[in-house]
């Protein structure tokens, strides 16, 4: 679907998994972005936030902050800069949007809720997040809503250039190296050709205020995720994919259960009749049809 209306987007992060999807999605679609690179804005000045923002803020439709400090150890290693990147960057970058009359949409993560729950939680489920990555991305998403943006929370994120648990699972088929996978944790693999899609349509079906969930309709766990992979691929998984019942862990905690229910989502999107299906998605995924 294409992205209706004149102007320009400015895409933040756009040297990572979403933003390099998302900036081809708009170049695809045919409307033009601004996508400066760390080296051109440097997100954790505030004056130079606000100096690029006011100045390129006439010609801007929306603003979509992809970046993130993504690697969950570091942050737990380094809280202050988790804080900085994930906290207060966004926090200032919604202000200043808000102030030139700009919609802010900051992409979230799973890891706010603390995954003990059972059931798949719903947009406006309270956060409880159990390590530093997702404390300091729940506390900018609370600055962005506080400051009128809109929040879409994303999961199991799989993109065109970067390592993924898809591609850990893909390299442990071929070697033919063990690896244990969760039966416990939920969640769903979603393609960032698949995200930009759906960020398309909040932007065409939205005012771009409140949470989102950009999620598929079911949920799958790691081990069963592995299974379907190898299927897919074809590729032996006996003795390869050892199912677990725990969590892996590094340094940082993570959450069980992040099954993120998209009801509420699909409605506001007009997109209650389509199916959401993480098996097409990652099939697609998997024979390299998400470019
Ligand atoms: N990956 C997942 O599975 C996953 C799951 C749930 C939610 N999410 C969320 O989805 C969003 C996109 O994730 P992703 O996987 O696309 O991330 P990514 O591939 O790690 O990319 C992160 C982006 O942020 C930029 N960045 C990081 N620190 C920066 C700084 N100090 N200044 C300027 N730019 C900086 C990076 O730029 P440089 O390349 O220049 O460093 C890069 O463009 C994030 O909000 C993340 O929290 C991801």
């Amino acid at each position: 679907m294409g992205v209706e209306g004149v102007g320009v987007f400015l895409v933040l992060g756009g040297s990572g998994n979403l933003g390099s999807a998302l900036l081809r999605f708009f170049e695809l679609s045919g409307t033009s972005c601004l996508a400066p690179s760390s080296a051109e804005l440097n997100v954790l000045s505030r004056d130079a936030i606000s100096k690029y923002f006011i100045q390129n803020g006439p010609k801007i439709k929306a603003i979509i902050n992809c970046i993130a400090w993504t690697d969950v150890d570091g942050c737990e290693r380094n809280p202050e800069k988790a804080f900085e990147v994930n906290s207060i960057a966004p926090a200032h970058m919604a202000n200043v949007a808000q102030y030139i009359g700009v919609p802010f949409i900051q992409i979230s993560t799973d890891y706010v809720f603390d995954g003990k729950g059972g059931s798949p939680y719903s947009e406006d489920h309270p956060t409880n997040p159990i390590q530093v990555y997702g404390q300091s991305k729940d506390h900018g998403d609370r600055a962005v809503l506080m400051r009128g943006g809109c929040v879409a929370r994303v999961q199991w994120i799989l993109g065109q250039s970067k390592k993924n648990f898809v591609t850990w699972v893909i390299d442990a088929l071929k070697s033919q190296t063990p690896i244990n996978l969760s039966t416990l944790q939920m969640g769903g693999p979603t393609s960032c050709a698949w995200l930009s899609e759906r960020i398309g349509d909040l932007i065409n079906h939205t005012t771009l205020t409140g949470i989102y969930h950009l999620v598929h309709d079911d949920y799958v766990n790691r081990y069963d995720c592995g299974l379907f992979i190898s299927e897919v691929l074809n590729l032996p998984h006996e003795g390869v994919l050892v199912p677990v019942d725990h969590v892996n862990f590094g340094i940082a905690k993570r959450p069980e259960n992040t099954m993120l229910s998209n009801k509420h989502t699909k409605t506001l999107l007009r997109a209650v009749g389509s199916e959401w299906s993480w098996r097409e998605d990652l099939t697609d995924y998997l024979r390299g049809k998400c470019v």
